[in-house]
């Protein structure tokens, strides 16, 4: 059987993620990590730009060009899309190594349907894989975030991406419970688009929400700064403010400029927005008001606002309610040994998500019990399903335990 078959020569762990791919080799570790995004030309069906470049040219394109997110919510949204865009990084990451149609490991999310497996497998064969092997998203990122998935022990692992959350309880070599949302970062991003235009009447896109959230965005108050840090903050401004004489300290504030330009990787559907957003610091500390730059809703001109980290986490607290809400549910329905190990080991966090500031501390409060956010949460995934390439024979358990028959099947 195909599966059974060992990794020879050089195989690769990619993870398709809905905001970024990343591509690891074996041997090498991860040789590519780019925004999942392809630009086409809308006249003839061209591909112009793929991954990083083009994300970059977003906005910045004549109107023929369309920047494209083929995975949409976790899956594949535009196959004849996805299917060239994996080509394409495939392509480059085996053009300079002489790879001869790689065995590859690829991750899904674990609430797919065959019909969207199917997708997953024939794009990458169309994309110049021999073998295809797929392993579930949460499984690969507790392989990823070194938890003991082979030890009849339970680990909860919380993979936060861009489309999908997926919590899954790990032992022994397979997926004891688990739970697959589809909010996750992205619905992050619209709930602060959403909030901005229907409280301010302010356009922004979804790049620029996402440069919000992740600047100034929380889930918690208590998880922003320590107490500890506002302290030493508040001491060294005492301090300055003593040596410099009464007045001017923290009468102008410290403006970081971040961006300056607004995009929608998404849809493009609000591309004519004007864009970008400016952390402001009276301080030390990292900045804990935004100015944003969109178009007035009711004018169509440019205008700015000024937004604060505390309206930001209630704009945002539908979704993130949404993703703690499936953290608890899989903790409540997980056999009572299993929940005995996680009381004790933890909970973790992996995917771009994990790093949301306070996201630790809120789940810590609401299900007590310990949370630990992975060392490299973006990596955890592609980290994953490249240890199984590099030690088949300690992870065959777990990819023969994936639902991989329609995979074997295709391949005979
Ligand atoms: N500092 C940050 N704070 C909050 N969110 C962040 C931060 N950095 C990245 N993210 C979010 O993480 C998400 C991307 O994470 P990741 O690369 O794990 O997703 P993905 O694997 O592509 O998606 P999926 O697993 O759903 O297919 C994006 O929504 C991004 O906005
Ligand atoms: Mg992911």
């Amino acid at each position: 059987m195909a599966q059974k078959k060992s990794f020879s020569g050089r195989g690769m762990g990619i993870d398709l993620g809905t905001a970024n791919t990343l591509v690891y080799v074996k041997g090498e570790g991860i040789v590519l990590n780019e925004p999942s995004v392809v630009a086409v030309n809308a006249v003839d069906g061209e591909v112009v730009s793929v991954g990083r470049d083009a994300k970059r040219t977003i906005g910045r394109t004549p109107s023929h060009i369309v920047a494209l997110r083929p995975m949409r919510d976790g899956v594949i949204a535009d196959f004849d899309m996805a299917e060239r865009m994996l080509a394409y990084f495939v392509r480059k990451v085996a053009g300079t190594r002489r790879f001869n149609r790689p065995t590859v490991v690829i991750c899904v999310p674990s609430g797919i349907t065959g019909v969207e497996r199917r997708a997953v497998v024939e794009a990458a064969m169309g994309a110049g894989a021999r073998q295809v092997h797929l392993i579930e998203e949460p499984m690969a990122a507790a392989i990823g975030a070194g938890l003991p998935v082979n030890e009849p022990t339970g680990s909860m692992v919380v993979d936060i991406g861009g489309g999908t959350t997926e919590v899954a309880v790990v032992s022994m070599g397979g997926v004891v419970a688990a739970r697959s949302v589809r909010t996750a970062g992205d619905a992050i991003d619209a709930a602060i688009v959403s909030h901005v235009k229907r409280e301010h009447c302010l356009l922004i896109g979804e790049r620029t929400a996402e440069e919000l959230k992740a600047t100034i965005g929380s889930a918690s108050p208590v998880g922003y700064w320590s107490d500890e840090l506002r302290r030493l903050d508040r001491e060294i401004e005492r301090d300055s403010a003593a040596e410099a004489g009464a007045g001017s300290a923290g009468e102008d504030a410290v403006r970081v400029r971040l961006d300056d330009t607004d995009t929608d990787a998404g849809t493009g559907t609000d591309s004519g927005s004007d864009g970008g957003i400016e952390g402001i610091t009276q301080s030390l500390l990292p900045p804990d008001r935004c100015r944003i730059r969109g178009r007035d809703q009711v004018s169509g001109l440019p205008k700015t606002l000024d937004i604060g980290a505390d309206e930001l986490r209630q704009a945002i607290a539908e979704p993130v309610d949404a993703i703690v809400h499936a953290v608890r549910h899989t903790l409540d329905t997980c056999p009572p040994e299993l929940a005995g190990d996680i009381m004790e080991r933890g909970v973790v966090l992996t995917g771009g998500g994990a790093l949301l500031r306070g996201l630790d501390v809120r789940l810590r409060q609401e299900l007590d019990v310990p949370v630990l956010v992975a060392a490299e949460p973006l990596h955890c995934v592609a980290v994953g399903a490249g240890k199984c390439v590099e030690e088949y024979g300690t992870y065959r358990p777990v990819l023969e335990a994936q639902p991989h028959r329609l995979a074997a099947a295709r391949l005979g």
